[in-house]
């Protein structure tokens, strides 16, 4: 186990480690985070770590990702912390670059996914997938990992981030890691920390009602609709002010789905005040979060 992680901030300076671990024929996996570590990053940095000789983290909160009205300034950032607890773990390099090594003056290249980003959170977030897609693939390029890592939290995100690769033939391996959730279920998110007590409370509902869902559809795959109007109602009950949608979906193109049929997901994303949650489950072998 380390007790320090070097960090480098300088694509050079990352390409320059790398080439020193390839050099002696070590693998490297990588871990793009924004930073604000819970332990749903910490557990793709531990899967990373099983899988690859070298590990990477990054630590970049991109603003291209975020809407003009989305918490950029707002968003947690705790670079002292995020090392810390990486080095409870133990990893080989943090790559902390700042906005003007990744986006130099001129830079004028943006990353578009289509079809996968037409639904669920694309609608409501515009740009934002194309903020992920454009500085995940700069990562990629920059590290030319052996695998790297992403919490199936994000589940378009993931999907996004694997059609790319397939698209732009970037060698490495995506590795999607299940959501890690609270005792109660809630999904951990570096966005939690925005919400009181009361509302945390509230935001339970979210993943019961996804995991309800998923467990009557299983039963009744024709039932999407009504499934999907239930647990509209019951997120509106539990207090959520806005309600941006609640989806079933084919799980690889993230096509709505009117019937379940091979692998689908449930999705939501709706807002408590001013934080908006998002949540997935599969719906064949759906996790149990809660007691009978
Ligand atoms: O999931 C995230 O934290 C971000 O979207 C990512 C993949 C690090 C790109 O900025």
């Amino acid at each position: 186990m380390s007790a320090y992680v070097p960090v480098c901030r300088t694509i050079a300076e990352l390409r320059g480690r790398i080439a020193e671990w390839r050099k002696a024929d070590e693998t490297v996996g990588l871990v793009p985070t924004m930073g604000a570590l819970h332990d749903g990053h910490l557990q793709l940095v531990r899967r990373a770590r099983a899988d690859c000789r070298r590990t990477i983290v990054t630590l970049f909160v991109n603003p291209t990702q975020f809407g003009p009205h989305e918490d950029l300034a707002a968003y947690p950032r705790d670079e002292a912390g995020d090392r810390d607890k990486l080095a409870l773990i133990g990893v080989d390099l943090l790559f902390a670059p700042d906005v003007a090594e990744m986006y130099p003056a001129g830079f004028a290249t943006t990353v578009s996914v289509g079809g996968l980003t037409e639904h669920l959170c694309g609608p409501h977030r515009p740009g934002h997938f194309a903020g992920v897609a454009t500085v995940v693939a700069k990562l990629l390029l920059q590290a030319l990992p052996d695998a790297t890592y992403f919490g199936e939290k994000d589940f378009q995100q993931l999907q996004v981030i694997r059609r790319l690769t397939r698209d732009l033939d970037i060698p490495t391996r995506i590795v999607g890691v299940p959501t890690v959730r609270d005792a109660n279920g809630l999904a951990l998110s570096s966005r939690n920390r925005y919400l009181s007590s009361s509302e945390r409370a509230m935001a339970i509902a979210l993943p019961r009602t996804l995991e309800t869902m998923a467990r009557r559809l299983a039963a009744a795959p024709a039932e999407v609709a009504a499934a999907i109007a239930w647990g509209r109602d019951q997120l509106v009950r539990a207090g959520f002010s806005k309600i941006d949608y609640v989806e079933v979906c084919e799980a690889e193109t993230l096509q709505p789905a009117t019937e379940v049929e091979g692998a689908c997901r449930v999705f939501a994303a709706a807002w408590i005040g001013r934080t908006r949650l998002i949540d997935n489950m599969p719906i064949n072998g759906t996790p149990r979060i809660t007691a009978d």
